[in-house]
């Protein structure tokens, strides 16, 4: 395997593959016209779409870009190309550029890991591309040209407008060697998948876990934490199949939690599990009790959780505790977890922990979740945080106030579903301000709260985006939530990404 340079016959393109082999990073040179069945039969780790002269000897690049599923870096007409392909435009700039200039990195991880917050480059173009596609994000721009560098949002696609394999890009050797990393990087993970795959019959997988956990657990109890998420519940129900009601799944009702939700994971759970409910909610908000500082918010929630969680579970009598941990959980994460850990509770019971989601990532455990009949509502469940409604009530915690946050969360969530808009969104919820406003409301002042609306995309939560949401939309979601709840005087729209934002308030 090694990396495929595609020759658009620029002036540069050989410069590349001498980079490449400089760097020791095996690679070939091949011409555009190479057919996609001979470039698949190479498997190559990567693909660089060299620069060239003109848009009408592309020869098969925009096959390449749209079919072969593997890291790809384009440079100057490749970056156009990948663009074009993907519905953006190109155009002849106002001023040619064959110089070297700085370019500003805007995201410094990837493509230029490591290399700050400028570098010099060498720039030779006279077209441009002047609309980016939706589903790419800028990674580094100029003063001569506010697109120098792309990176599609989903796959491993990168474009450059300039030419790293020129000596007055000095740091350019750093790209390849970073472009290189990303396709390390990408085989690595596909790799798993593949082994995972390879594993995920998911009526196979159900048979293998259930005979599993019947044989470790024995005639032994077993206590789950079940939060209602997809993963916890998707455990439970699983584990349930195997060992009936040795497996006491507890819901704790800490009181930061949506409108209705107690009750509905209740009457998803209770015909399906040996389910208990732990209302537990005063508890927690007397621990809350004129706490403001986030953190020590989710300190305290985290420290009531485990308390109450470990009188349930010295009251059951249990031996294992199941858990609904899946791969991203544990991959990458230092010094991974070992498949058998114990927990110790305070008092010297040691409970065997049990993780039969281990080895699955997300869409899996939806698809195991679905197979085992649990309903969409559950099973594509947007993410829920832990502390709940007490990262998105600012400030103090009081039943008021998050009887408010409720009401207004659950009006934007009528409307996200009706609207259909919950499909494209990770998260979309109301965050109640510690602001109080005036408003003005039958020709008398009221002074109340103001609320956020956040709305937003994200692959895995790590970054985020606001997509663009519809106006009307907006304004009745606006409309009934000061109608409604009358605390609220005014509704806002969080406009910010994460970076530099986090997706919750606190
Ligand atoms: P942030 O706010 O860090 O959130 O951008 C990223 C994702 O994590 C969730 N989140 C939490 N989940 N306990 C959790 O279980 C927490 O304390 C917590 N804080 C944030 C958040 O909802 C988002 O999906």
């Amino acid at each position: 395997m090694s990396i495929i340079i595609i020759n658009n016959f620029g002036q540069y393109n050989h410069r590349i593959s001498r980079t490449l082999s400089y760097l020791g990073i095996d690679n070939k040179l091949l011409p555009n016209t190479t057919s996609l069945e001979q470039l698949k039969e190479l498997e190559p780790e990567g693909i660089i779409l060299g620069g060239g002269p003109s848009i009408e000897r592309i020869g098969n690049c925009k096959e390449i870009i749209e079919n072969m599923d593997v890291p790809i870096l384009g440079i100057c007409l490749g970056h156009q190309l990948i663009a074009s392909c993907f519905g953006g435009q190109t155009e002849s700039a106002e001023i040619e550029s064959y110089a070297q200039i700085d370019i500003n990195i805007i995201e410094s991880a990837g493509l230029f890991d490591q290399m700050g917050d400028s570098v010099k480059v060498w720039a030779s173009h006279k077209d441009e591309v002047v609309t980016l596609p939706d589903c790419f994000d800028i990674i580094a721009d100029s003063d001569k040209c506010s697109i120098e560098a792309i990176k599609h949002k989903d796959k491993p696609i990168y474009g450059i407008q300039f030419h790293p394999e020129v000596q007055h890009t000095p740091r350019g050797g750093e790209i390849f060697e970073n472009f290189y990393k990303i396709c390390k990087e990408y085989w690595m993970f596909k790799k798993e998948r593949v082994w995972i795959n390879m594993m995920m019959d998911t009526d196979k997988f159900i048979d293998e876990a259930v005979a599993s956990i019947k044989d470790e657990v024995q005639d032994e109890k077993v206590i789950i934490a079940l939060s209602g998420g997809v993963d916890s519940s998707v455990a439970s129900v699983l584990a349930s199949k195997a060992i009936g009601n040795q497996l006491e799944a507890i819901f704790v009702d800490h009181g930061l939690l949506r409108k209705n939700e107690a009750k509905e994971v209740e009457e998803t759970f209770k015909d399906r599990l040996n389910f208990k409910l732990v209302n537990a909610e005063d508890e927690f908000i007397e621990a809350l009790e004129g706490i403001t500082d986030p953190e020590k918010k989710r300190e305290i929630i985290g420290h009531k959780f485990i308390e109450v969680f470990e009188r349930e579970a010295k009251k059951s009598g249990a031996k294992y505790l199941l858990q609904g941990t899946i791969a991203p959980d544990w991959i990458e994460s230092e010094g991974n977890i070992k498949s058998h850990h114990n927990l110790t509770l305070p008092d010297g019971l040691v409970l065997d922990i049990i993780e039969p989601l281990r080895e699955l990532y997300k869409d899996e455990v939806r698809e195991v979740g679905t197979a085992l009949g649990l309903p969409d509502t559950i099973v594509h469940r947007q993410p829920f945080p832990g502390p709940g409604l007490a990262v998105r009530v600012l400030g103090d915690i009081t039943k008021e106030k998050l009887e408010i946050c409720r009401e207004a969360n659950a009006i934007l969530n009528k409307f996200v579903e009706e609207e259909g808009l919950d499909k494209d969104l990770w998260q979309y919820f109301v965050v109640l301000t510690n602001s109080k406003v005036t408003g003005v409301k039958g020709d008398q002042r009221d002074f109340g709260y103001l609320v956020v609306i956040r709305m937003v995309q994200s692959f895995d939560a790590m970054t985020a985006n606001v997509p663009d949401l519809p106006w009307d939309f907006l304004h009745n979601v606006s409309q009934e939530i000061t109608a409604k709840v009358p605390e609220i005087t005014h509704v806002s729209l969080s406009l910010s990404n994460k970076p530099p934002s986090t997706i919750e308030f606190e």
